[in-house]
């Protein structure tokens, strides 16, 4: 089953004068519970795609289904709430509340929706990511690796249909990027989820199921 079906999109944006085309005509499906890696050079259009798929952007033409949910016949309210259900995001500079405990940040997404952590889920993600020991830390207190993985955490919480990381390893040495890259890989799997990753580490590319390559706003094979 594919939780992704992207047809003829296109994104536009206006610099001045100019009309950049982002997304010039994708047509990508993405299977439920695998990774794929997106590359391509800077500005070929790779943030603009994951965005879009998160519903943070609306597309100029063609349709975007996630989870079976057609993202243009959506109004705003109705994308806060998708985001907030079906989404997971992992951003490159983590973006923890430092004024929060670890533990306190990880289970913050749950707050906005009325949620209570799972039970058993909650242990089992920390213990994956190798967070235990930490979740009575303030995020200035971890490394960057570990800091990230809160951040992956956090993004898994809700048990979203769809992760999404836009260079989630892009300021980390390779040993740490590595072992970041594994955790999430190694999480998503356990939790059955579709993770989707903008990298241009290609060890990091070499774990994923599938590499979708940009240029210029168009898939290349
Ligand atoms: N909010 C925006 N306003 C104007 N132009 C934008 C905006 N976002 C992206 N663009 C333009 O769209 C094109 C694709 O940008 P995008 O950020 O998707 O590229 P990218 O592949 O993620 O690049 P990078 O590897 O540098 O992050 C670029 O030409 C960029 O300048
Ligand atoms: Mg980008």
């Amino acid at each position: 089953m594919d939780i992704v079906e992207i047809r003829r999109l296109k994104k536009y944006f206006k610099e001045g004068p100019q009309v950049v085309k982002a997304l010039d005509g994708i047509n990508l499906s993405i299977e439920k519970g695998k990774f794929t890696v997106i590359a391509g050079a800077s500005g070929s259009g790779k943030t603009t795609l994951l965005n879009t798929i998160a519903g943070l952007y609306e597309p100029d033409e063609g349709t975007v289904i996630v989870d079976g949910l057609n993202l243009s016949k959506m109004g705003e309210e109705q994308l806060t709430v998708f985001r907030r259900r079906k989404i997971g995001f992992v951003f490159q500079g983590y973006n923890l509340i430092p004024e929060l405990t670890i533990r306190e940040n990880i289970v913050f997404p749950l707050g906005l929706d009325d949620a209570r952590p799972d039970a058993a889920y909650f242990p089992n993600l920390v213990h994956l990511l190798g967070l235990d020991n930490y979740l009575n830390a303030y995020p200035h207190m971890l490394s960057g690796g570990a800091q990230q993985c809160a951040a992956i955490a956090r993004a898994l919480i809700t048990k979203p249909s769809i992760v999404l990381a836009d260079e989630p390893t892009g300021s980390f040495d390779m040993k740490t990027a590595q072992n970041v890259a594994g955790l999430l890989k190694m999480t998503a799997a356990t939790f059955h989820q579709t993770l989707v990753v903008i990298t241009h580490n290609p060890e990091l590319a070499q774990l994923a199921d599938r590499v979708v390559r940009l240029q210029d706003g168009k898939i290349v094979q």
